[in-house]
């Protein structure tokens, strides 16, 4: 891909809460406003954009893939979208950001990969935990032995929702789950810490729209280290995480997805690891550090990494009998 010179043209496609925040946040890294922003409906872009400061609101999806002078997309709609928005922006010409989950599935996320490629289109999942400079920096320390060899990584991702059949979370149609919304960050925290797990077992619980609302999962490797990850929509967990290891502990505070600090114990030793205020910006410098670089793929959040996640989500929704879409 030819590398981008210049300021990068950023544009959103949906209008929603993680929309909100992108856009808000964006605004903090000092690299000029958001270009456009597109949605289902004029009169819902044009509030967006005025809300936002954004110059220009297409009232489609499409009329948003053909706006020439945008470089690239934030896909912020519902995991049920992801895909062939994805899919649609790089047939356009436009690098994505997709948010997590990169896709329903496996299936998805091959097509998704095949059109980078065949378009020469960077494509990131937004798994901004991994580019929040506290969570960074301690995973740089651990990986320099902070804390020892990392034998066990215990990470939850639980709150209870008030039952609403038709929130996005809970409805199946709206590809809802505790397990695609939320698991992502314990289990990609255990994958940061461990690597790609050998074994991963499961116990669910599913609510009566049909989609998970309660998981725990076990996972080991191959050395014997293990990780405990639980993720839930009716009860109240504690949102943190911790990496044990053979000479101390990290304690990611709640919540541990989006937490300022890290603490790391070794014997009577604390140290508090502080970084950039967390946000969704950070996410953003990778991005455009990929596109001038003229990469297609980020070294940090590989599409390697988003695909072997959704295969692991895939058979543990397959035998709970979580079903989206055309598989429903
Ligand atoms: N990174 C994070 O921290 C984070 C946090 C929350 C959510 N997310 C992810 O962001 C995505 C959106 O979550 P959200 O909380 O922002 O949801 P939301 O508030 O319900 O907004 C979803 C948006 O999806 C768009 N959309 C496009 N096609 C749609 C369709 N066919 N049906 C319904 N909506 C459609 C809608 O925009 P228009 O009406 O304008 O078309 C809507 O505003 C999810 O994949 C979620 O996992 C990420």
């Amino acid at each position: 891909m030819e590398p981008l010179t210049g300021p990068i043209r950023w544009g959103i496609a949906g209008t929603g809460n993680i929309a909100a925040g992108f856009a808000d946040d964006f605004g903090a890294l000092g690299e000029g406003p958001i270009v456009a922003v597109g949605s289902r409906s004029a009169a819902t872009a044009d509030a967006f954009a005025a809300a936002h400061g954004i110059g220009r609101a297409h009232g489609s999806y499409a009329d948003l893939a053909a706006d020439p002078e945008i470089d690239v997309v934030h896909i912020a709609g519902l995991h049920i979208v992801h895909a062939d928005q994805a899919v649609q922006f790089m047939e356009a010409g436009k690098h994505v950001l997709v948010e997590k989950p990169l896709a329903l599935d496996v299936g998805e996320v091959d097509r998704m990969i095949a059109a980078a490629r065949a378009n020469d289109r960077f494509m990131m999942e937004a798994m901004w935990m991994r580019f929040n400079p506290a969570h960074v920096e301690a995973m740089t320390r651990i990986g320099q032995g902070a804390i020892g060899e990392v034998r066990r990584v215990i990470a939850d991702f639980s709150f209870p929702l008030p039952f609403d059949p038709g929130h996005r979370l809970l409805d199946r149609a709206k590809g809802g789950g505790a397990l695609l919304d939320l698991g992502v960050y314990p289990f990609n925290l255990a994958w940061w810490a461990l690597g790609p797990p050998d074994e991963v077992h499961h116990v669910g619980h599913l609510a009566t729209t049909g989609v998970d609302d309660e998981i725990s999962l076990l996972c080991g490797w191959a050395s014997g280290a293990s990780a405990l990850l639980t993720c839930g929509l009716r009860l109240d967990g504690p949102m943190t995480a911790r990496i044990e290891g053979t000479e101390g502990v990290a304690e990611f505070p709640f919540p541990a997805h989006a937490c300022a600090s890290v603490i790391l114990r070794r014997g009577d030793q604390v140290e508090e690891i502080v970084g950039d205020a967390p946000g969704l910006r950070h996410q953003v410098v990778e991005v455009n550090r990929c596109l001038r670089a003229g990469e297609i793929e980020s070294p940090r959040m590989p599409w390697a990494t988003s695909r072997a996640v959704l295969e692991h989500f895939d058979a543990i929704r397959a035998e709970l009998g979580v079903r989206y879409g055309a598989d429903g």
